[in-house]
């Protein structure tokens, strides 16, 4: 394993301790919100405390991007990204579907991605040229050919309700030329299914760079493509996602299009 990848796996497990543990009794949770329906507990934080020190204690010179605590560290070519629990209002629920994700980035490039679902014991992985793994496996993408076919993830808007038309056009478009739509509630996991063939495309609205980081690189080297809605590579600034098996990621581009206003594109 990389050295850099083995990093990332303790500051996952670590952070994976805190949170399991906590899953315990849900009822000593303090939960905070940031905004409309946007919640953090001291879960989140103290998940993402044991990450970065596990980080910075490795790669001091290294910089750090991290949903709790913004941007840390020094000017670096190396950024790590962090979500040290993506799916909080699952969590919050004792909805058992969320995970750990921690992306690192090589100038601008992505190298290596940790996404840990401690409910399940599946633990995502991949570097950049040496493929996507869960657990000791290879992962491949999903063969599915055609969209009626396709099982496709999402996630509904929640927060920000700007482009809910167009949402909601794709929505209804996708949910009768698809055999079905779902929406599990952590994007990093979300794409760690495509990247596993357990769903055969995404797509979302208005991610931020730690739900993606590190499932795009597991979907890349599992063999699929990601994009933002019109198949360019603009998706980690922009946060609209689209991801998929080659085949099924055109079809998706093809619905989307006549949906997307100025905006969107
Ligand atoms: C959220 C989850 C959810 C997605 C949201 C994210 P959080 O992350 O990934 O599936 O729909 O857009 O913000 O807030 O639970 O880390
Ligand atoms: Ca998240
Ligand atoms: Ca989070």
């Amino acid at each position: 394993m990389h050295p850099m990848l083995t990093i990332a796996v303790k500051a996952a497990r670590r952070a994976g301790h805190i949170i399991s543990r906590a899953s315990l009794d849900l009822s000593q949770l303090t939960v905070s919100t940031k905004q409309q329906s946007d919640y953090v507990t001291e879960v989140d934080k103290a998940a993402e405390a044991a990450i970065l020190e596990v980080i910075r204690e490795a790669y001091p010179s290294h910089a750090i991007l991290a949903e709790e605590s913004g941007s840390l560290g020094p000017q670096s070519d190396y950024l790590w990204i962090i979500d040290p629990l993506d799916g909080t209002t699952n969590f919050i629920h004792g909805l058992p579907q969320y995970a750990i994700s921690i992306g690192l980035a090589h100038k601008g490039v992505l190298t290596q991605a940790v996404v840990y679902d401690t409910n399940r014991n599946e633990l995502f992985t991949a570097t950049k040229g040496g493929g996507a793994f869960l657990n000791e496996k290879r992962l491949r993408v999903s063969k599915r050919a055609r969209l009626a076919e396709a099982l496709i993830g999402t996630g509904f808007p929640y927060r920000s309700f700007k482009h809910i038309d167009a949402y909601l056009a794709i929505f209804r478009e996708l949910t009768q030329k698809t055999s079905g739509l779902r929406r599990p509630g952590a994007a990093s996991l979300d794409l760690a299914y495509v990247a596993a063939g357990r769903l055969d495309g995404f797509w979302e609205f208005g991610l931020s760079p730690w739900d993606m980081a590190a499932g795009a690189l597991l979907i890349t080297e599992a063999g699929g493509l990601v994009g933002d809605l019109t198949g360019e590579a603009d998706y980690m600034s922009g946060g609209n996602i689209v991801a998929g098996s080659p085949k099924i990621f055109a079809q998706l581009l093809r619905v989307l299009a006549p949906h997307l206003g100025d905006e969107l594109k």
